[in-house]
């Protein structure tokens, strides 16, 4: 595991783009895409050089890792919503390369399991995004979850629900269920880059990658994958 500390925010999200160009520049890259408020910047600084340095996404894939349940895809808030504007509108990838899951699928079991073998048909993830919750959830693999897992319904705790509640009108509105990628989804893809800002995720980055690998920390999954390279700033680094 690699962890790469910058001195700021904009000097993450050059590194994390750094990783995603060099990948997408070899061609045909599927790419992992996460959400929350920390790879936003990553996605406007690699839209800045799709526009101004000619890096191409138009023979990439993407596949998101989790989704909200209930949530209308045209919801704002809904994951499938937040990477068509803040990511897809900025690039030139082809909007139906981009697969997340179904959130208002009629069978929300058959839909999870029809996007984890999605994944594993297209050849599998070249370099998947994530960021971290401040309980070390990844993707929406809250504490608990089991480190083999594959994609599947998962019930927010309390402190995830009110850690989103910011993205809402109101707490209340926030689902309660949500589809993620398993952690054993997401070990699958060959380069992890996780992404964390901020004081606020010091603690949950130090047991992710000094702690013991255990499921009350589901981040600390990735200290069993061969290729990770964890991008963070000062704050984030700082209980390291
Ligand atoms: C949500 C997402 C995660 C993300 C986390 C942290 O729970 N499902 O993928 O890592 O939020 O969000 P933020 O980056 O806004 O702190």
């Amino acid at each position: 595991m690699e962890i790469v500390i910058r001195d700021d925010a904009a000097a993450v999200h050059r590194t994390v783009a750094d990783i995603v160009e060099r990948r997408v520049r070899q061609g045909a890259a599927v790419l992992g895409v996460a959400t929350g408020s920390t790879p936003l910047g990553t996605y406007r600084e690699l839209g800045r050089r799709h526009r101004e340095e000619a890096l191409s996404f138009a023979s990439c894939r993407a596949f998101l890792l989790d989704e909200y349940v209930g949530l209308p895809g045209n919801h704002p808030q809904s994951y499938r919503s937040v990477i068509a504007t803040e990511f897809a509108a900025e690039i030139d990838i082809d909007p139906d390369a981009i697969d997340g899951p179904n959130g208002e699928a009629a069978d929300i079991a058959a839909e999870c399991a029809r996007y984890d073998a999605a994944i594993t048909a297209s050849g599998g993830v070249d370099v998947q995004l994530l960021g971290i919750g401040s309980d070390g959830h990844i993707g929406f693999n809250e504490p608990g979850s089991s480190l083999v897992s594959r994609t599947r319904v998962k019930t927010l705790t309390r402190r995830t629900r009110e850690d989103n509640a910011r993205f809402f009108d109101s707490a209340d509105e926030v689902p309660h269920h949500v589809m993620t990628q398993g952690l054993g989804t997401i070990l699958e893809a060959r380069h992890l880059v996780l992404v964390a800002l901020g004081e606020g995720k010091a603690e949950a980055l130090a047991a992710s990658v000094e702690g013991p690998l255990a499921a009350s920390c589901p981040a600390s999954v990735i200290q069993m994958h061969p290729h990770v390279t964890v991008v963070v700033d000062e704050g984030a680094a700082s209980a390291l």
